[in-house]
C-alpha cells in the first residue's frame, strides 16, 4: 500500500503497432512506474479519438490498432489490476470538457505550440488545409489530463509542449472560475534509453510510415531479417576499416539493449558494449558479427514480448473485457470532474 496522492496517467495513439523505438522510449519506464506503485491511480489511455485528429479519413486504421495496441501494452506489463487501461473516445465528458477549455486559448498560443508546428510541417496531407481538430488537440490532450485529476503525466520529450498547454489551461481555469483543476507535471524517463531510436534505415525517427520499425510483435524470422539489412556506417567497407558507432543505427541499438548477460551468453570475446565499440571504431571488427550479435539481443529481448502477446491474441473479447471494464471505472472519474467544472462555470442550472 502507499499513501501516495498521485494519480499518473499515460497516453498513446493507436495509429500503428508499437515498435521498439516505443519501448525504450516511454513502454518500459510506463511498466516501471506502474509497478513501483507509488500512486493512488495509475491510468492508461488508448487515445483513439485523438489519433483521428490526422486520420479521420481511416477509421480503420484506428479501429483496428486500439486492439493492437491494447494487445501491446498488456504484453509489455500494463497490468489491469494495476493500470486501468481505458478508450477515449468512449468518455463524452472529454470532448465536453475540451469544448468549454478552448475558451481559454487563443489561436496564436496554438500556432506557437512546437509539437504541433513540426506535425504540420511534416504532413504532406494537410497542405490542403489544417483540421481544426489536428490544430485543437491539445486542448483536447488538457481534458485527458485534467479529467482524472493526474499530477503525473509520463511523457517523451516531444510532449512536454502539451503538458506545458495543459498548466497554462488549469490556471487559467482556475483563476477565472475558482481552484477546480489539479495542474500537472511531465515526468520524463530518464534512462538514456529515452532518446528517440533511429530507423533501421538510419533515419533518425523510427516511424511506420518511413518502413524502418522492429515492431513488438515481429516474428523471430521477421527480426532476423530486418537486422540482417540493417545501415551501418558506409564507410566501414573492409573488416580492417576503423567504423563508426555513434551514427550507427546498429551499435545505437546495442548501447541500449545490449546487457552483460547476452555478452556472456553470445559474445563473451567482449564484457560490454564499450568494449565492442572500441573494436569496431578501432578496425577489425566485421558488421556481420555485430548484427548477429544484435539479432540474438533482440530475440532475447523481444521473445517473452511476443509470446505474452501471442497469449493475449488468443482471447481478444477478454481484452475488450479489460478495456470496457477500464473505461467504465475512468468515465465515472471523468464525470465527477466534469460536473465540478460545470458547477465552476455556473453552468448547473438543474442541480
Ligand atoms: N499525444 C500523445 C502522443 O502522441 C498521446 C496522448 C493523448 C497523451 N492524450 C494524452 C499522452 C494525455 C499523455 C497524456 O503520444
Amino acid at each position: 500500500m502507499t499513501d501516495s496522492k498521485n494519480i499518473v496517467l499515460t497516453g498513446i495513439r493507436p495509429t500503428g503497432a508499437l515498435h521498439i523505438g516505443h519501448l525504450v522510449g516511454s513502454l518500459q519506464s510506463n511498466v516501471e512506474i506502474q509497478n513501483q506503485g507509488d500512486y493512488v491511480r495509475m491510468y492508461g489511455m488508448i487515445a483513439d479519438a485523438q489519433g483521428l485528429t490526422d486520420n479521420f479519413d481511416n477509421p480503420e486504421k484506428v479501429h483496428e490498432n486500439v486492439m493492437e495496441v491494447a494487445l501491446d501494452m498488456l504484453a509489455v506489463g500494463y497490468d489491469p489490476s494495476k493500470t486501468v487501461m481505458f478508450i477515449q473516445s468512449e468518455i463524452p465528458e472529454l470532448t465536453e470538457l475540451t469544448f468549454y477549455y478552448m475558451n481559454l486559448v487563443t489561436v496564436a498560443r496554438l500556432q506557437r505550440n512546437p509539437t504541433v508546428k513540426t506535425e504540420i510541417s511534416q504532413k504532406e496531407k494537410f497542405n490542403g488545409g489544417i483540421p481544426v481538430g489536428f490544430f485543437t488537440y491539445p486542448i483536447s490532450q488538457a481534458a485527458d489530463i485534467t479529467a482524472f485529476n493526474a499530477n503525473i503525466i509520463p511523457v517523451g520529450e516531444d510532449q512536454l509542449p502539451m503538458i506545458e498547454q495543459t498548466v497554462e489551461i488549469v490556471h487559467k481555469f482556475n483563476s477565472i472560475y475558482g481552484d477546480t483543476l489539479v495542474s500537472p507535471r511531465a515526468v520524463v524517463p530518464q534512462l538514456q534509453a529515452a532518446a528517440r531510436l533511429p530507423g533501421t534505415d538510419g533515419n533518425a525517427k523510427m516511424g511506420k510510415s518511413l518502413n524502418n520499425c522492429i515492431y513488438l510483435k515481429d516474428s523471430a524470422d521477421e527480426i532476423a531479417a530486418k537486422v540482417k539489412t540493417m545501415f551501418t556506417d558506409p564507410k566501414h567497407l573492409r573488416v580492417e576499416d576503423p567504423g563508426n558507432t555513434t551514427e550507427n543505427p546498429v551499435f545505437i541499438y546495442l548501447s541500449i539493449f545490449a546487457k552483460p548477460e547476452h555478452f556472456a551468453a553470445f559474445l563473451p570475446e567482449y564484457k560490454n558494449y564499450s568494449e565492442l565499440a572500441a573494436h569496431y571504431e578501432r578496425g577489425g571488427l566485421g558488421d556481420v558479427k555485430v548484427k548477429k550479435f544484435l539479432n540474438s539481443v533482440l530475440q532475447e529481448t523481444l521473445r517473452p514480448i511476443r509470446e505474452r502477446r501471442e497469449l493475449f491474441a488468443q482471447d481478444t473479447s477478454a481484452v475488450m473485457e479489460v478495456l470496457r471494464q477500464g473505461t467504465e471505472t475512468a468515465r465515472a472519474a471523468a464525470a465527477e470532474t466534469l460536473s465540478r467544472v460545470k458547477r465552476a462555470m455556473k453552468l448547473n442550472y438543474f442541480d
